[in-house]
């Protein structure tokens, strides 16, 4: 089969995009949206795919430039990965101890998910890397990783500047040999439990990592689905616990990646507070530890209707059909917040328009992503003319009873308003969204950002109704 080389999908839409969007008043939001691939599992699936023995053959990638980052570091550490003539991600695996010290340090641009996992994966090789990332990357905490890492024989160094913060960039030199790990995190986080794990799979023994609530579990099916035998449990007092015995042997298995529900949840709720819509979103993930959204839109009076449940390459998903909806504010329930953790900005847009208030319990997580969501929300939103109230690890967004109401003559969010983006996707595509019900249109500024996990997002709304221009 002739391959050529992948060819990020994105590397137009970040050109075109590097400018600012104007996001206008539209009459609804109606058709088929085909959301694009899972961003963590796409991550998970070039990763895993090139430290098992065999070729992978990977249906569904998403494109973006986050996930590109990752497959950029792979290839620099020595995995052959090609792209077939369908668009189809083929992975030369190069097994468990293959990789090879690269040449320049690994730099993952935005993407947080590529720079962790990739810590786990050499802190359990017997090379060295260093790991750089953009400007929003290189401001986040990095020690919740390197930390464990370190207690499993890995070599951590920072510039002596940084390290008390753990801020980019870091060398990591992995451990010999690997000490597996029993570790205790304090945060349900995905991506500290993925580092752990990928770091013992070298590890001689059985490595174990217990996190407060479960986090996505998309490792420890991707695990299994390579062959590993993975152990989950929910103890007594609603921890979750996993386990993973080192020295396994990881076979090549071929991956479809399903559509990313943290994409689907901006199409979802611009037809939730746009009158006169009415989508279908088909084969949208459905894995437990990614719908925590869907649940509180629907709390809210959403109506969202999923049908057609099925398994797609091993992972469960849905069609999903949303309707324009008067919507109301809840409590959102802490123990839904790792479900849900990358929907918060889209989810403060919905309580935006929605009647009385919405209260987000737990969500400090959301001060350390690619920006300080909290404080960037809360800061647009005000500016729109919502109240907002906020404390370290809570958010109240007191709705303006707007919904049904995207008539600029009755629309009572004022908009009129330019975002800096901030160097975060979410960031953008939330406030683009509510422009679609603001009286005077709303404008995102350095939208290049978007294409990190959704590129072609204005294309995509805007076929479906929405008017989302270029700002000259
Ligand atoms: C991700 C985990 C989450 C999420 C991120 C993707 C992953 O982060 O916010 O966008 O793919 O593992 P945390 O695990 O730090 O909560």
């Amino acid at each position: 089969m002739p391959h050529s080389q992948p060819s990020p999908q994105t590397t137009s839409d970040l050109l075109s995009s590097a400018f600012a969007l104007r996001s206008s008043i539209c009459a609804g939001i109606n058709g088929e949206i085909l959301i694009p691939g899972d961003k963590s599992i796409s991550h998970r699936a070039l990763i895993l795919g090139g430290l098992a023995i065999g070729t992978t053959r990977v249906s569904g990638l998403l494109k973006g430039a986050d996930v590109m980052s990752t497959l950029d570091a792979m290839r620099q550490l020595g995995v052959d990965i090609s792209e077939a003539d369908n668009g189809d991600i083929i992975i030369h695996g190069v097994g468990l101890h293959g990789l090879t010290t690269p040449d320049a340090p690994l730099d993952l641009g935005n993407a947080g998910t590529g720079v962790r996992l990739l810590m786990g994966v050499i802190a359990g090789q017997s090379i060295t890397a260093t790991f750089t990332g953009d400007s929003s990357l290189s401001a986040r905490p990095m020690r919740r990783v390197t930390d464990p890492l370190e207690e499993m024989g890995a070599q951590v160094s920072y510039l002596p500047e940084n390290k008390a913060k753990g801020l980019l960039p870091v060398t990591i030199s992995g451990a010999t040999p690997v000490l597996p790990a029993d570790y205790h995190s304090n945060i349900a986080s995905a991506q500290i439990k993925s580092a752990i794990l990928l770091a013992g799979l070298n590890a001689r023994g059985i490595t174990k990592v217990t996190e407060p609530h479960i986090s996505r579990d998309h490792t420890e099916a991707m695990l299994r689905h390579f062959g590993l035998t993975v152990e989950q449990t929910i103890l007594e007092d609603g921890r979750h616990e996993v386990s993973v015995a080192g020295e396994g042997l990881l076979r090549a298995a071929n991956i479809a990646v399903p559509r990313d529900p943290s994409s689907a949840a901006f199409a979802m709720v611009a037809a939730l507070i746009t009158p006169h819509s009415h989508i279908t979103l088909p084969g949208i993930s459905m894995n437990p530890q990614r719908v925590g959204l869907i649940a509180t839109l629907q709390e809210m009076g959403g109506s969202l209707v999923l049908s057609n449940h099925r398994i797609e390459g091993g992972e469960d998903v849905a069609d999903i059909e949303v309707r324009s909806s008067l919507l109301h504010g809840i409590d959102v329930p802490e123990q839904r917040a790792a479900s849900m953790i990358d929907e918060y900005p889209i989810l403060s847009i919905a309580a935006a328009c929605a009647s009385g208030k919405t209260h987000m319990v737990g969500v400090s997580e959301l001060r350390v992503k690619e920006t300080d969501r909290i404080a960037v929300m809360a800061d647009g939103l005000r500016r729109c003319g919502l109240k907002i109230d906020e404390t370290d690890d809570t958010m109240t967004v007191f709705g303006t009873n707007s919904n049904g109401n995207n008539s600029s003559a009755h629309s009572v969010i004022s908009g009129g308003v330019t975002i800096a983006s901030q160097h975060d996707h979410r960031i953008a595509m939330s406030f683009l969204s509510l422009g679609m019900v603001s009286k005077s249109p709303i404008i995102v500024e350095d939208v290049s950002t978007i294409a990190t996990s959704f590129p072609g997002f204005a294309a995509l709304m805007n076929n479906a109704g929405a008017k989302i221009k270029r700002q000259s």
